[in-house]
């Protein structure tokens, strides 16, 4: 299976890439709820598992609650499938002797890329919906690691044929701080914090062996129906005349993802032997924001399918799985499920363009 070989032979950037790459034997991956498949349920018995815990979580294709915020399965999910592996465990589910040779999910829904620290010395603290930030994600990692390889040798083997999934992580560190009123001003001095993390943990995973890693960047923020419900108002001028989605917040993902890309950039030169490959999450959506109907998305793709009414149906006393919710027919019909998550129809288009189109690409 070529798998992200993808545009490498147009890719101007030029990177030699192996020639055909083998299917992968194993994915980890590492991130927060775009990619979390039961960690944060398994973690905290406590809010907000009390609503992914239950339908209509996971009730397209799983038909029970996994843990996944979405009706189903999530772009990790897909990646999986394409490589002929079954889905990743989550890292809190596995059982002493259990094989997990295959690969580990170490996302957690909620997660940073910053410590909890960094939220704490700004009074923060109280919104974090978990600690398991990045680096608690690595270290986990790092514990499991001779469980799955112990010489420099059977280490190299073993992971010269596995994909290391880095992200997405770093749209929570933002999150939190908008949602507590922080301006995108404030927000763009973070920026460099943020991705200094992402890549800080990508590096460590090279250093523990990793060579193959896809780094993806954030989702448009400003399609979500979180967002349009909290910042958006009468002033067209806010909006994308394409899309809908509110300009300034786009910008802001565009720039962080940008400022990724450019650090990793720096991360390959000092390691050339890896290879690092930036997904673009945010091309890989735009084409269902600018014509949903074509990607099936005949209610439009910036409502949400499952909330409790307004404008975008994302009512902050209603979500998702709360009493005054209530989910649509057809998530399929919907790219945005609970108003800050896809549904798997949009995550499946996602991950086409990753596997299939060109929307991954070496650095
Ligand atoms: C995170 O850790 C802090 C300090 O130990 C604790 O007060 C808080 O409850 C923890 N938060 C979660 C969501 O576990
Ligand atoms: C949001 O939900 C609350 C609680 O169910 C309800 O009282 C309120 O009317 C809802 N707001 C909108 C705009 O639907
Ligand atoms: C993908 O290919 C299309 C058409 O060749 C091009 O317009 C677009 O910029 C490419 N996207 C990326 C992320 O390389």
């Amino acid at each position: 299976m070529k798998l992200f070989i993808l545009l490498a032979s147009l890719c101007l950037t030029l990177h030699i890439v192996s020639s055909s790459l083998q299917q992968y034997q194993a994915i980890f991956n590492f991130g927060d709820s775009l990619s979390d498949t039961g960690n944060l349920l398994l973690s905290d018995p406590r809010a907000p598992p009390d609503v992914i815990g239950k339908l209509p979580y996971g009730e397209t294709f799983f038909h029970h609650a996994t843990g996944r915020f979405s009706d189903g399965r999530l772009i990790v999910d897909f990646i999986a499938e394409a490589s002929g592996l079954p889905h990743l465990p989550p890292y809190l589910a596995l059982k002493k002797g259990q094989n997990f040779y295959q690969g580990v999910n170490f996302a957690v829904a909620g997660a940073t890329a910053l410590d909890p620290e960094f939220f704490y010395r700004r009074k923060m603290s109280s919104i974090l919906a978990t600690n398991y930030s990045l680096s608690t994600q690595l270290g986990w990692f790092k514990e499991l690691k001779p469980s799955l390889c112990n010489t420099k040798q059977e280490c190299e083997n073993y992971f010269k044929k596995a994909l290391f999934l880095v992200g997405e992580i770093g749209g929570n560190d933002y999150n939190y701080a908008f949602f507590v009123g922080g301006s995108i001003k404030q927000l763009k001095a973070s920026v460099p914090l943020v991705v200094d993390a992402i890549t800080k943990a990508t590096g460590a995973l090279i250093e523990e062996g990793a060579v193959e890693l896809v780094v993806p960047g954030n989702l448009p923020i400003g399609c979500s129906a979180v967002y349009l419900t909290l910042y958006g108002g009468p002033n067209k001028a806010y909006y994308e005349k394409r899309n809908g989605c509110l300009k300034a917040f786009n910008a802001f993902a565009k720039h962080h993802n940008k400022e990724l890309k450019r650090a990793l950039g720096t991360l390959e030169e000092k390691y050339p032997h890896a290879r690092i490959i930036y997904a673009d999450y945010y091309g890989a959506s735009m084409p269902f924001y600018h014509a949903p109907q074509h990607y099936g998305f005949t209610s439009g793709s910036l409502a949400a399918c499952c909330g409790g009414g307004g404008p975008y149906n994302f009512n902050n006393s209603a979500r998702c799985g709360h009493i005054g919710s209530k989910a649509c027919k057809d998530p399929s019909s919907y790219a945005n499920w609970d108003g800050l998550h896809l549904t798997e129809a949009a995550y499946s288009h996602i991950a086409k363009g990753m596997i299939h189109g060109n929307f991954t690409a070496p650095i």
